[in-house]
């Protein structure tokens, strides 16, 4: 993958490298705010083997015994999984051995009721993911949801069936798990929420649903050692200079544009990556995704024409899985014929081209990150730029990226209407 500035006026982006660099410094020597959370830097090349492989075996076992995993998490344990995982499967007749179901992301009765209705005649497993081991939506979906695979396997028969990935010794989750005998998997200290899709977090239901997990951390490794690299050339400090560059210059809020839906819960992923890590102390660029050309159709007119504080960054699949071509029709009623013989990813790009030239025009900068394919390896590229971009982002924007103050606000809201002691 590689990034292309065309459509960025670059003059001043060299008063930006000297802070971008000192920045990529803080990041890679540990030195700067929230170092005690950069575990993920290194993770491509220095995990747990034993785990990995446990985890696999853990993926063999749910493939042998289920037709659903139900992952039950949210934020960085549900997002990385989802974005995975719905990227990489087909649109509409999945060959996947194991469906992958969510639940513990969000509080909707409708939702969890539903759900409890629909595995009553399926073979099912659980994975119940959280690092703190204490967040409300999982704990609660996972006492429903454990209640209902015990009843339907027996308490033995669950055991086998349950997986708790949270942290190695503490919290409300780990406690259950070693009370009930589930096997676990660990969340490391060092690996903030939003970073640990390369951990068990997203390793396990990604296995379990038949996804090459050494591609995906082969991916990662591609990642580390290109991002890793002390140079202005290194893509993911470019994109955080141009980034700040531009937040400096107004444009507080950047699109997350992709022209193939698949590529959706990307955009959810890099979302909280971003909102979460630079959204703070009064400052942060506000991250949106649009998913185009559907999206050209309603939020494009305020992207053309509204007050002018956007810029985008546009990803583009060069060699997409499949492609289907426009055929010459003899009476022509639709006055397509002029598209025959082209292929949909023909058409697609110049869709993307032209917006891309209105909306420059319409003082909308564009940033382009250019993939080469959609696959569990460049995916894993994909997330570990995107990592260090946030990283030397953040330390430019002059906040700690790695933590996230605001989200507990609302929680004490909650828990204050809701009568929960201390509250
Ligand atoms: O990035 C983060 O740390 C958070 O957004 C968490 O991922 C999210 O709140 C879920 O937390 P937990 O895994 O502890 O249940």
């Amino acid at each position: 993958m590689k990034i292309d500035l065309t459509n960025i006026e670059c003059e001043n982006l060299c008063n930006y490298e000297d802070k971008a660099m000192k920045a990529f410094d803080s990041l890679i020597k540990k030195n700067g705010s929230g170092n005690d959370f950069l575990g993920w830097i290194d993770r491509p090349v220095d995990y747990d083997k034993e785990e990995f492989e446990r985890i696999k075996k853990a993926g063999e076992k749910i493939k042998a015994s289920s037709d659903i995993l139900v992952s039950i998490g949210i934020g960085g344990s549900y997002l990385g999984i989802k974005a995975t995982e719905f990227a990489l499967d087909s649109y509409f007749s999945s060959d996947r051995k194991v469906k992958l179901i969510y639940a513990g992301h969000n509080l909707s009765g409708q939702y969890l009721s539903e759900l409890l209705e629909y595995l009553k005649d399926k073979d099912y497993s659980l994975n119940v993911i959280s690092k703190s081991g204490t967040t409300t939506e999982p704990a609660i979906a996972f006492r429903f949801l454990k209640e209902a695979i015990e009843e339907k396997y027996g308490k033995e028969g669950a055991k086998e069936r349950i997986f708790a990935t949270t942290d190695r010794k503490k919290g409300a989750l780990k406690e259950l798990a070693d009370a009930e005998g589930y096997e676990t998997f660990v969340i490391p200290d060092d690996i903030g929420g939003r970073f640990s899709v390369i951990s068990a977090v997203g390793l396990l239901p990604l296995a379990a649903a038949g996804i090459d997990i050494d591609e995906f951390m082969a991916g990662f490794k591609s990642g580390y050692d290109k991002y890793k690299e002390n140079s202005f050339e290194n893509d993911a400090i470019k994109y955080a200079a141009v980034r700040n560059m531009l937040y400096e210059n107004g444009k507080d809020i950047e699109v997350l544009v992709n022209y193939e839906p698949k590529l959706q819960y990307i955009a959810e992923w890099w979302k909280q990556l971003y909102g979460e890590s630079e959204g703070k102390d009064g400052c942060g660029i506000f991250p949106v995704s649009v998913n185009n050309t559907t999206d050209l159709h309603s939020l494009g007119q305020i992207i053309q024409d509204g007050k002018r504080n956007i810029f985008e960054s546009v990803i583009e699949v060069k060699n997409p899985k499949k492609d289907i071509k426009v055929k010459e029709d003899k009476d022509n009623l639709d006055g397509l014929n002029y598209l025959a013989g082209k292929s949909l990813s023909f058409i697609n790009k110049q869709a993307m081209e032209g917006t891309t030239i209105a909306h420059v025009k319409g003082e909308v900068p564009n940033i382009r990150i250019i993939l080469d394919e959609v696959s569990a390896k460049s995916i894993g590229e994909l997330y570990y730029f995107f990592e260090i971009a946030v990283g030397v982002s953040g330390y430019m924007l002059g906040v700690n990226p790695f933590n996230q103050p605001g989200v507990e606000e609302y929680k004490s809201q909650m828990f204050k209407l809701l009568g929960k002691a201390g509250y």
